[in-house]
């Protein structure tokens, strides 16, 4: 049954992140961020808020010189690279998708951080246990996880964590009452097969019951819908090229997912949370006790472009 999740799984990634790296570039940011920006003024644009979006993570996981980050679902390796560099952390990534990891070992390779990060194609189910890690990202991939394998991937989780460690949930929810909608259906069977979502009251009890003690909950809603639009825009606006590269049907699938994941964040039947929780150690109290720090450094856009 364990094995038989796997290869749904991989499948389901495939279909839809090995569609082309090219593809992808034509609408997400410069650093190739798939999940929701952090827009910090309304009118920010695409690019910065990514960054932002990189540097908020950093903070809410405390990031320290030295630390090792596993970055699970890590894309095309933009945040493990981007932790690396600007934190001084060794960072660790995995995906399933052949095609991100590939992508993301040339990109490591070209900044010349091979020593300090590493990413691989490897299911998050056979990262090593035996040599557990400071913090842990998980950047959009609980949907990937399917409801009935939360216990199972929270115990992972927590097994991969140090006790006093930081884990760091963004993941898409849907609203308590959500229903089961034929546009719902379209969206499972032609972009995300096997996708699954569930509200976050839920989610964040099958983390409690694994031990995981939660420190900060943070939705994130009002940005999807931002990040989605702006995907949408500039996808229509490399329509010619799209094309060339996926095919007709896989564009206008693509247009319609984002277009209407946009209208969705928008109007609430789903949402974006992040949840911070810690691994807790029973020898000292590591948790953080306020935000203080998270808005105490210097977040301006010119620190983040000249890091970019
Ligand atoms: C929406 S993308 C998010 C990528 C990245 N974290 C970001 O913020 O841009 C989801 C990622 O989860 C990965 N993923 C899904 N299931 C996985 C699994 N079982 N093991 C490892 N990675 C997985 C996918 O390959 C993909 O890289």
């Amino acid at each position: 049954m364990a094995r038989n999740r796997r290869s749904i799984d991989k499948a389901a990634i495939e279909h839809h992140y090995d569609l082309s790296n090219e593809f992808y570039e034509l609408f997400l940011d410069p650093w190739m961020l798939y999940t929701c920006a952090y827009y910090r003024t309304p009118d920010g644009d695409l690019e910065q808020a990514q960054l932002d979006k990189m540097d908020l993570v950093c903070r809410k996981l405390r990031l320290r010189r030295g630390e090792r980050l596993l970055d699970i679902g890590c894309g095309w390796g933009s945040l493990a690279l981007w932790a690396a560099k600007h934190y001084g952390v060794e960072a660790f990534g995995v995906t399933l998708s052949a095609e991100q990891a590939r992508y993301a070992r040339a990109w490591i390779e070209r900044e010349g951080l091979a020593d300090v990060c590493r990413v691989e194609h490897r299911d998050y189910r056979d990262v090593d246990r035996e040599d557990p890690f400071d913090k842990i990202a998980a950047i959009g991939i609980i949907e990937h996880v399917g409801v009935a394998n939360y216990p199972a991937y929270f115990a992972e989780v927590r097994d991969l964590l140090k006790p006093g460690g930081l884990f760091l949930n963004h993941g898409i929810t849907r609203h308590r009452h959500w229903r089961w909608t034929p546009q719902w259906q379209f969206l499972i069977e032609n972009v995300f097969p096997n996708g699954e979502l569930m509200h976050v009251s839920y989610i964040n009890e099958r983390m409690e019951e694994q031990d995981l003690e939660i420190i900060d909950v943070e939705s994130l809603r009002g940005h999807y819908a931002r990040t989605c639009r702006h995907w949408a825009e500039r996808l229509r606006s490399n329509e010619k090229h799209a094309i060339e590269l996926v095919g007709e049907r896989a564009y206008r699938t693509w247009l319609l997912y984002l277009t209407s994941s946009s209208v969705n964040f928008e109007e609430g039947s789903i949402n974006l949370y992040q949840t911070l929780a810690s691994r807790p150690d029973p020898a000292t109290r590591t948790v953080p006790t306020t935000r203080e720090e998270l808005y105490t450094v210097d977040r301006s856009a010119a620190r983040l472009r000249a890091l970019a």
